[in-house]
């Protein structure tokens, strides 16, 4: 008998991040892919890709909404109504510019809501599935911007921090069960919302290199990862630096 495809639904999925994770899941082992965004056209450019790359996958493209909760709901609903899941990545995020959001307070609302409030969620709508089939493994990018608040970035780190909390607490109720939580905390990575980095010298990790460690953290079901792998040491020396020091830093 052969085995069925894994069901991988990704939420964010034209994200150049998900999307080489997607790559990476099609590749060698046909699958099944739900591509949650927010855009018909830029998700269909992704599934028709990831269906060259492996025409035994299939790569369903599905536009949702990413605020509302009774959509969020529906939406998720509907995905768990066709079959049992076997992996889901929240992958979707903006990074707004800091200073704009302590200019305009719509930014702020709209910088925590997408980052923060969105991913928790959508998590949360498919943790009661998941809790149901004891099986499955929930995977949320979250960032190192969430585990010190840091004047360059700290709106956008406030709702990373939530997501980070939010891991702990679901991991924390999933602990001995079938279902496993991981979090992603990237460091800097060549994509597009970084492109304004790459622009002014910083050094980014290639997002090949970075979906390969997600992939396989997600395999590995491990709760907590840093990728690369050094920004565990280089965040642990920033949230344990004293505040007389940290203060003094420019970052
Ligand atoms: N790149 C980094 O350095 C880095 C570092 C740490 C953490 N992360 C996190 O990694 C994840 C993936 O980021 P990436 O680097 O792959 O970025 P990306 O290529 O810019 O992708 C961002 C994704 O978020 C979606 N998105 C943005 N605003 C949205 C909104 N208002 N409503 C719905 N969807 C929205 C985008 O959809 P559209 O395609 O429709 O715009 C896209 O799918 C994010 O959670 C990000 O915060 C990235």
């Amino acid at each position: 008998m052969s085995e069925q495809p894994r069901k991988i639904v990704i939420v964010g999925a034209t994200s150049a991040i998900a999307e080489h994770c997607a790559r990476l899941w099609v590749q060698g082992k046909p699958a099944e892919l739900i591509l949650i965004g927010r855009d018909t056209s830029r998700l269909e450019r992704v599934a028709a890709d990831l269906k060259v790359r492996s025409p035994q996958s299939v790569c369903n493209p599905l536009r949702a909404n990413f605020l509302d909760p009774d959509a969020i709901q529906t939406t998720v609903d509907g995905i768990a109504a066709a079959g049992k899941i076997d992996i889901v990545l929240i992958a979707h995020g903006a990074l707004t510019e800091q200073e704009d959001c302590q200019n305009k307070l719509r930014t702020c609302r709209e910088t925590l809501d997408i980052n923060g409030i969105s991913p928790v969620l959508y998590a949360e709508a498919f943790a009661r599935h998941l809790a149901a089939t004891s099986h499955g493994t929930l995977a949320l990018i979250g960032s190192v911007a969430g585990d010190r608040g840091r004047k360059s970035n700290y709106v956008y780190g406030a709702a990373k921090g939530m997501v980070t909390r939010y891991a702990q607490g679901l991991q924390h109720r999933f602990a001995g069960t079938g279902v496993k939580v991981v979090l992603i905390k990237p460091g800097p990575t060549d994509t597009p919302m970084t492109a304004h980095l790459k622009g002014q010298g910083a050094k980014l990790a290639s997002v090949e290199d970075v979906a390969r460690q997600i992939v396989l953290a997600i395999e590995q079901g491990k709760s907590i990862t840093y990728v690369p792998g050094k920004w565990r040491l280089i965040m642990w020396v920033i949230r344990h630096l004293p505040d007389f020091i940290f203060n003094k830093l420019d970052i």
